[in-house]
């Protein structure tokens, strides 16, 4: 080991370290603050033995348990115009910083592409894991390349939007959450703006702050003052954002269920599915505002589980396999979860 190698506190607490604030431990924990940690951490016996996992702002991760292996923060941090002409700048993020104040600083260069995904909890690091997505944008919209740390390979790789293989919160990461590390993503951004008002709230939200003709900065306050109002503040009490992803379902599938309840909210896709609204489901069911002991489901959204102060992931974790059940056994549909789940005795359940 030098003194480039990055030290290792084990075990460490994760209690500050998830956006559920649910009471965890790992085995071990690191901080990645410079590219060249990564060469060194194969000199770490936690590294090479046990699991490992990368984490950011902890925002869409529920540790059910404890995490038995290697926790490393990335704490990367940097922004930068890299290359600009009269149409699009590209825009480099590192994974460390905080990725509703990297969506701000772009703005604040005149640049336009991320406004829509204005207050996202985390960090530019978790945000092509599951390909962030809200009000009609998601970041492969604007996703040039993706630098990794390829743990296969011993080396640093660029991977294209094409390579990242992103779906609706999917992506290559999510699939094979062992082998890549994200070192920093970059973006190709609009110098002149070309705005995506096609979610009808966010419309609706422009016309009432009396903004005919808004620019992207418009358009991120507003997508701020929707978030605020329909999503529980994680600083305020403990979520991960939507808790289960919307389902994809057949038309025919969508025609049943929508037999019996005509007023679904039902969103065609462009291959012809269906997706359906989680947080209908759940509501229908009966879940909005539930709470069993601090472990809830929000009053305000009911796709979001809330902790109201000191539940424990597990029991978390059993509010979700709860939901799950009864949207089964109501609507024939399985809910699968959106963030990363930890489960006791480290299996992850990475949906
Ligand atoms: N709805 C209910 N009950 C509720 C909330 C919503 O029935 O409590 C129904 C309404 O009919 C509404 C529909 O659900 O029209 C859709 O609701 P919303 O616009 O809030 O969007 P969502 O599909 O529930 C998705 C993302 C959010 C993103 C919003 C806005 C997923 C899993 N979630 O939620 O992303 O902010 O769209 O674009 O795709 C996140 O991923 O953590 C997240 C918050």
């Amino acid at each position: 080991m030098t003194a480039d190698t990055p030290k290792v506190v084990s075990p460490a607490s994760l209690d500050q370290a998830n956006s559920f604030g649910v009471s965890a431990q790992a085995a071990a924990a690191l901080q990645v603050s410079r590219r060249d940690h990564f060469y060194h951490l194969h000199e770490l016996p936690e590294y090479r033995s046990g699991p490992v996992m990368m984490l950011g702002g902890g925002s869409n991760i529920l540790f059910a348990g404890d995490y038995p292996g290697l926790v490393i923060f990335n704490r990367l941090a940097g922004r930068q115009v890299l290359d600009a002409t009269d149409k699009h700048a590209y825009v480099r993020l590192q994974a460390g910083e905080n990725w509703h104040e990297s969506v701000l600083w772009t703005l604040q260069q005149g640049l336009a592409g991320l406004e829509n995904l204005s207050l996202i909890p985390g960090a530019v690091g978790a945000a092509p894991i599951q390909n962030v997505g809200a009000y009609g944008v998601e970041l492969a919209d604007v996703l040039d390349q993706v630098e990794v740390w390829d743990r296969q390979r011993q080396d640093w790789r660029m991977l294209n939007n094409k390579a990242c293989a992103f779906g609706y919160r999917d992506s290559i990461f999510k699939r094979d959450p062992e082998r890549y590390f994200v070192v920093n993503i970059t973006v190709k951004l609009r110098v002149k703006p070309k705005l995506n008002l096609r979610y009808h709230g966010l419309r609706d939200e422009l016309n009432a702050m009396g903004l005919s003709n808004p620019t992207p900065l418009d358009v991120s306050r507003a997508v701020c003052t929707i978030r605020r109002r329909k999503l529980p503040d994680p600083a305020r009490i403990g979520n991960a954002g939507s808790f289960f992803k919307n389902p994809v379902v057949s038309p025919e599938q969508a025609a049943r269920i929508g037999a019996d309840y005509p007023q679904m909210p039902c969103f065609g896709q462009a291959d012809g599915a269906i997706k359906l609204s989680a947080a209908w489901l759940i509501e229908q069911c009966g879940w909005k505002g539930y709470r069993d002991g601090d472990a809830g489901v929000s009053e305000r959204h009911a796709l979001v589980l809330v902790n109201h102060g000191c539940a424990s992931g597990a029991s978390l974790w059993d509010l979700a396999q709860r939901i799950r059940s009864s949207i089964h056994e109501r609507f024939d549909i399985r809910l699968q979860p959106e963030p990363v789940v930890i489960l006791p005795a480290a299996k992850t359940d990475t949906p």
